[in-house]
C-alpha cells in the first residue's frame, strides 16, 4: 500500500471519529429544571421538576404529593404530546383532586372495613371510601410535603423524593421513613423506585396513582386504547370494592386481557364485576414471581401509535378505568375530564392485604429494608 493510501485512509478514520465525537457532544443529555409550583395553605413553597431525557420525552413532577403534573411522550411521527390527566397549577391539586398522578401511601388501595391486626393489636383507620379507608386516608402521602433532591447524569434525569410519617400517622403504627425516586430515562422510561423502613411492625403499599390518555389531552375517553394484562388471575371483589379473597381466572370473563383487547369491548357487559367497579377498577394478579421486575401491562394507542410498557416488581396491579370522572372536573388547559378520561395502572399490593394472610404480604419489620421498582417505557413504533 503507498503511503498516500494509508494517510488518506488515516484521514478518513480522523474525520468519521471527530464527526462521531462532534455528534456524541450534540446529542442533548438529560436534565433536570427547578422551579417554584405555589404556596400551600401553610406557606411553604411546593417546587416543580422539569426532567428531560434529550430524547423528546419530559416531566414534570412536585414534591407535593409526589405528583408527575405532567408528561410528554412523542407519537409515531415524532410529535409530543401531554399523556397524563392533572392541573397546570397547585391551586387545582390543593381544591380537589381523585389522586392525579400522585404518590399513594401508606397504604394505596383499599382496607376493608378501615381496620387490620398486626401481631395481637387492632389498628383503626379513616374510613373515608364507604366504610373502608382508602389510599392512606385523610391525608395520605398524596397531600404531603415531600423533600426533594434533583439529580441526572448521562443515561437519566430524575427527582429523589423523601419523607417520614410519624409512628400512629393516619393510624398505621411505626415511623415510616420513605423514599421515592423518579427517573426519566434515555431509553423512553420513566422509573420508580420506593424505598421504606419502620421502627416498628407495619403494613404498607406504595403507588403511582397516574391518569393516562395517550392520544393526548383532551382527545376524549380511553376506550378505544388496547390493553394487555399479564396476568391469569384477578382478585373478584364485593360491591364495596373490597376483595372476597378469592383469586379467580379471568379465562371467560370481561377480565381476560392475556392477548389485547379495546377497553371498550367489553366494559358494559353485563357482569357483577364490572357492576361493582363502574367498569374496570380492580386488581389482576401479575404473571411471574413478584420481587423481579417483569412486564404487567402494555397499552396502545392506535391512532397516536404510542406504546406504554408497565414492568413491576409488584404482585398486583390495579386497573382503573376513570368510572368516577364525571365532567365536573376541569384540568390541563381547561379540558374537561369526562367519564372514562384516563386510566390507571396501579402497581402493588393486592387491596386489603392486611385481613387477608393468604395474599403476598405487605407487612414490613424493623431491620427489614422494602423495595419495589415499576417501570412505565413509552414507545411509538
Ligand atoms: C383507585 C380506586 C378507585 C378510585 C380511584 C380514585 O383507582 O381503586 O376506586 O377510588 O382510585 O378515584
Amino acid at each position: 500500500m503507498s503511503d498516500r493510501g494509508s494517510l488518506l485512509r488515516a484521514g478518513a478514520v480522523a474525520s468519521v471519529l471527530l464527526f462521531a465525537a462532534c455528534r456524541m457532544e450534540q446529542r442533548p443529555m438529560p436534565t433536570v429544571t427547578d422551579r417554584p409550583f405555589g404556596k400551600l395553605p401553610d406557606g411553604t413553597e411546593a417546587r416543580l421538576f422539569t426532567l428531560d431525557n434529550g430524547r423528546g420525552m419530559r416531566a414534570t413532577i412536585t414534591n407535593y404529593g409526589g405528583i408527575v403534573t405532567s408528561l410528554v411522550v412523542p407519537d409515531r411521527a415524532g410529535q409530543g404530546a401531554d399523556v397524563v390527566l392533572g392541573y397546570d397549577s397547585l391551586a387545582g391539586y390543593l381544591r380537589t383532586t381523585p389522586y392525579f398522578g400522585a404518590l399513594v401511601g401508606r397504604y394505596g388501595n383499599r382496607i376493608g372495613k378501615a381496620r387490620f391486626s398486626l401481631d395481637g393489636r387492632s389498628y383503626t383507620l379513616a374510613a373515608n371510601d364507604h366504610g373502608n379507608s382508602l389510599h392512606g386516608g385523610s391525608k395520605g402521602f398524596d397531600k404531603l410535603l415531600w423533600e426533594a433532591a434533583p439529580f441526572h447524569d448521562t443515561a437519566q434525569a430524575g427527582v429523589r423524593l423523601h419523607l417520614v410519617s410519624p409512628d400512629g400517622d393516619e393510624g398505621y403504627p411505626g415511623r415510616l421513613d420513605v423514599t421515592v425516586t423518579y427517573a426519566l430515562t434515555d431509553a423512553s422510561e420513566l422509573r420508580i423506585t420506593y424505598a421504606a423502613t419502620t421502627d416498628k411492625p407495619t403494613v404498607l403499599n406504595l403507588t403511582h396513582h397516574g391518569y393516562f390518555n395517550l392520544a393526548g389531552p383532551a382527545a376524549g375517553d380511553i376506550l378505544g386504547h388496547e390493553l394487555l394484562l399479564a396476568a391469569d388471575r384477578f382478585t373478584p371483589v364485593d360491591s364495596t370494592l373490597i376483595p372476597t379473597g378469592e383469586l379467580r381466572s379471568v379465562a371467560g370473563t370481561p377480565m381476560d386481557f392475556r392477548t389485547p383487547v379495546a377497553i371498550g369491548a367489553r366494559i358494559g357487559e353485563d357482569d357483577l364485576q364490572l357492576r361493582f367497579g363502574k367498569g374496570f377498577d380492580h386488581n389482576w394478579v401479575v404473571n411471574g414471581p413478584a420481587g423481579t421486575l417483569r412486564l404487567a401491562a402494555r397499552v396502545r394507542e392506535p391512532r397516536s401509535g404510542r406504546v406504554m410498557e408497565v414492568r413491576t416488581t409488584e404482585p398486583g396491579i390495579q386497573f382503573y378505568t376513570g368510572n368516577f370522572l364525571d365532567g365536573t372536573i376541569v384540568g390541563k388547559g381547561g379540558t374537561v375530564y369526562r367519564h372514562r378520561a384516563g386510566f390507571c395502572l396501579e402497581t402493588q399490593h393486592f387491596p386489603d392485604t392486611p385481613n387477608h394472610p393468604d395474599f403476598p404480604t405487605a407487612v414490613l419489620r424493623p431491620g427489614q429494608e422494602f423495595h419495589s421498582a415499576t417501570v412505565y417505557r413509552f414507545s411509538a413504533p
